[in-house]
């Protein structure tokens, strides 16, 4: 959710450094991008200020930027910061975007975040003669550092601390001026790391624009200030100016993790990944036979989750849908009750919390802020926090007490594919051992499981193997005369169902809606005619039979059917217009194949559309806004 990138040091920006950085950070908002140039006294000098700052803007991605830039720009700077927009203040616009400034030129910032104190501060500054040119808390936000500033004898430095003393909010921000060289940024609740190369730094939101220069990356903590002085001196503190030790972390991330490699999008990168993402997430937890299941970030709150009254998942989207799926893995497997909470809701329904409960955050990101706040609420109440998370180091990571990392990779296609499989297999895993310390398994049950868990990467390979034959049903599903979607399936399977209909909605914008099969009948099956095809998702298990009925009504309506079944249902065959098959697994297990032919076909479906798969419109990944 908005994502910015700064560089200071020795090499010049050229229009690669800053821009390259942003494109990478695109999935976190392409609305509006800008970037702003800090040139030194000699090359241009500002007769009141020193430097000069050189400020660019546009609407739509950074190749429309980079477009919209004049050629005689000078790319030989040492400083710079960028931004990629996901709007939350004011539409996409020139004037909207980032970077801004303040009004007396003083200051000018990118930020990724909200202020939720600006009409407060707005309403001061105005008072004092201010005057806006957007409808950001941002250009708020720069003006209350010139304002402090003006106002106070202090340098830069604690300007911006005192300013962000009086903020309220969410902040990642990186500061500069024309009249000094030190270039700021600080964090609250907003991700920032700061890459520190040979003689220079790049500043991101994330590491994906950093390793290209280095792999020795600080990870700004909440309330922490840091001021890289000429270039070369770089100071971390926090808001009372108490001095910190930088830590730096050596960071694995690849480059070829986060560029396509022939692949025409991230999305389709990402689905093709989950033999190996799902492996890696099994990898050195699964054992063999009677074996337990090594799970070092389990053990320390093993004996609360094992005696839990109850436990709670939150999440949002997709992974609110791998935490139904996790419900039901732990219901079943272990008998202790679940209840799944959208995060955005935990907070205003006065959970009854009670002690002893416990509290598994599922996030892929790691960021997102309704997550956060309804995992601050639960520990107030006293709750163990469990967080299965993707992005290591992340705030939600670090805000558990114990957890499992899905280790997925950077997932950087908006829609999110193999970190949801992850999440499943990290959920299936916790379910199994909790199951098995509390002996609710039998001996017979926690092998069959653990054999058949370690043949899903496998079986995942075989349903990509077979993908033409699912493009190939989309290509029949992609025309303009369907708009309207049911995504149906009973069980373990219909969170599966809310993700297919998520997946196809949010990158094709085509409306779906996932239901229980069995609910269907009591309303949704209004919707039911030629132009309105269902997905069931009917695997040979427990509920086959009711489902292939719910198929049969939707038959007798005309409906046109797609079904994702067991291999070598001959059945549904004679049912279903189009039937895409998975390899025969447990039953609890199904989720993480009966998922893949629903990627594929969403992907397929919305590129047929002219979509752009990776960057759907209104949406952005990491949403650091509540
Ligand atoms: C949909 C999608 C979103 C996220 C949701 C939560 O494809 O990616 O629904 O699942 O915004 O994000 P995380 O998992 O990062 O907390």
């Amino acid at each position: 959710m908005c994502g910015i990138v700064g560089y200071v040091g020795k090499r010049d920006i050229g229009p690669d450094v800053v821009l390259n950085g942003l494109r990478r950070l695109e999935y976190r908002g392409y609305d509006s991008a800008g970037i702003a140039i800090r040139y030194n006294p000699g090359q241009r000098t500002d007769e009141q200020y020193g430097h000069v700052i050189e400020n660019w803007r546009e609407v739509g991605g950074v190749d429309e930027l980079y477009d919209s830039m004049p050629e005689t720009v000078l790319w030989e700077s040492n400083c710079a910061i960028g931004h990629t927009r996901w709007a939350t203040h004011g539409e996409p616009s020139r004037h909207n975007a980032h970077p801004h400034t303040s009004m007396g030129r003083k200051v000018t910032l990118v930020h990724n975040g909200i202020i939720e104190n600006y009409e407060t501060l707005k309403k001061k500054l105005i008072q004092e003669g201010y005057v806006f040119e957007s409808q950001t808390d941002t250009e708020v936000l720069a003006n209350w550092i010139e304002y402090i500033w003006d106002n106070n004898t202090v340098d830069f430095v604690s300007a911006v601390r005192f300013a962000l003393k009086d903020v309220v909010g969410a902040y990642a921000i990186l500061v500069i001026s024309p009249s000094t060289d030190s270039v700021i940024m600080a964090r609250k609740s907003s991700p920032l790391a700061i890459g520190v190369g040979e003689g220079e730094f790049i500043i991101a939101s994330d590491a994906t624009p950093i390793v290209e220069y280095t792999k020795d990356i600080i990870y700004l903590e909440d309330d922490q200030l840091a001021v890289i002085e000429e270039g070369t001196n770089l100071r971390i503190m926090d808001l009372d100016a108490t001095e910190v030790d930088p830590n730096i972390e050596r960071v694995e991330l690849e480059l070829d993790q986060i560029e396509k490699g022939g692949y025409d999008s991230f999305m389709l990168k990402e689905i093709y990944e989950q033999p190996d993402t799902v492996w890696t997430c099994l990898r050195g937890r699964l054992t063999e036979g009677e074996e337990p299941l090594m799970m070092g970030g389990v053990e320390s709150v093993l004996p609360q989750l094992l005696r839990a009254n109850k436990i709670f998942i939150i999440a949002c989207g997709t992974s609110w849908h791998a935490g139904l799926i996790g419900k039901n893995l732990i219901e079943k497997l272990t008998r202790i009750p679940v209840e799944v909470d959208y995060a955005s809701e935990f907070r205003y329904k006065d959970p009854i919390i009670r002690p002893g409960d416990v509290v598994i955050s599922i996030s892929q990101s790691g960021e997102t802020a309704d997550t956060k706040a309804a995992m601050e609420m639960a520990r107030e109440r006293g709750a163990t926090l469990f967080g299965v998370v993707n992005v290591v180091g992340s705030s939600i990571a670090r805000m558990s007490d114990a957890g499992i990392y899905t280790h997925s990779g950077i997932e950087i296609g908006v829609a999110s594919t193999k970190a949801f499989t992850g999440q499943v297999a990290a959920l299936t895993l916790l379910a199994i051992k909790m199951a098995r310390q509390l002996n609710s398994i039998t001996d017979n049950d926690y092998l069959k499981l653990k054999a058949a868990l370690k043949h899903i990467p496998g079986k995942i390979k075989s349903i990509l193997a077979d993908s033409e034959a699912i493009f190939e049903v989309a290509s029949r599903y992609a025309s303009e005369e369907y708009q309207d979607f049911l995504y149906l399936a009973r069980g373990i399977n219909f969170p599966v169902a809310l993700e297919g209909a998520l997946k196809l909605k949010e990158i094709s914008y085509i409306h779906a809606e996932g239901y229980p099969a069995g609910e269907m009948k009591h309303g949704p099956i209004a919707l039911i005619d030629e132009n309105c095809p269902s997905v069931f998702i009917v695997p040979n298990d427990s509920s086959y039979g009711k489902v292939v009925s719910n198929m049969q009504e939707v038959k007798a309506r005309k409906g046109k059917i797609v079904a994702i079944v067991t291999k070598g249902d001959e059945l549904i065959k004679t049912i279903a217009d189009d039937v895409i098959e998975i390899p025969e697994t447990e039953e609890l297990l199904t989720p993480l194949l009966t998922v893949i032919p629903l990627q594929l076909m969403s992907y397929s479906i919305a590129t047929a559309r002219g979509c752009n798969v990776d960057k759907p419109r209104n949406l952005a990944k990491s949403v650091t806004v509540e």
